[in-house]
């Protein structure tokens, strides 16, 4: 649910509203839910024409988040794409209640999903209450929303985990290019 595509973007903090100095292709998505009576998610990355990809799928949220969910985000690099050359990043998101991540929310996963999907906006200070709801999404991806200007070129593997009264996580594969200017 919110997260496919939060992705990403939960990930990288500390952003602005400045020219962006790179460009990113959607490589693979994964998702994994331990109990799917709970949260049932499926996502597929499309391709539409020769350059526009997206994030499209579903995810069926059918239980209410509460202060014991927690959220975390883990990214992984590498220059090459070669399976030992992968290290953590430091810019990922530490272990937290969901429901005190607003703010992030507000400014970089709702921008970026608001025109491809129907997630909620939230009132108030924190993320709660989340509606229960059947969560759709087609063709997203990071094009939009509140993102570093610069990121290093390469492969990124990040990782987006829910724990709490059900486990369940995102994970997606990007290439970042470097733009030239
Ligand atoms: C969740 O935590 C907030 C403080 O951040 C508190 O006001 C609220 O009562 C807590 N809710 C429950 C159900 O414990
Ligand atoms: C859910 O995740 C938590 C924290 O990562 C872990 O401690 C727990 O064992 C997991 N629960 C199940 C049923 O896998």
């Amino acid at each position: 649910m919110l997260a496919f595509n939060l992705v990403l973007l939960l990930a990288l903090l500390g952003s602005c509203e400045c020219k962006r100095l790179w460009t990113h292709e959607l490589l693979e998505i994964h998702t994994y839910s331990e109990d799917e009576s709970k949260i049932k998610l499926e996502a597929r990355i499309e391709r539409q024409g020769r350059y526009l990809v997206g994030i499209s799928g579903s995810g069926d949220l059918q239980y209410d988040f509460d202060n014991t969910t927690l959220f975390e985000v883990i990214i992984h690099h590498s220059s090459s794409g070669s399976e030992s050359d992968y290290k953590p990043l430091p810019m990922a998101v530490p272990k937290k209640r969901l429901v005190d991540l607003k703010k992030m929310y507000d400014d970089i996963v709702y921008p970026a999903m608001k025109d491809c999907s129907n997630m909620p906006q939230i009132e108030g200070d924190l993320l709660w209450p989340w509606p229960r709801d059947l969560y759709t999404f087609d063709m997203c991806n990071f094009d939009k929303g509140n993102l570093p200007e610069i990121m290093s070129e390469g492969y990124y593997k990040i990782f987006c985990t829910f724990s709490g009264e059900v486990n369940w996580s995102l994970s997606y594969l990007v290439y970042v290019k470097t733009k030239l200017i």
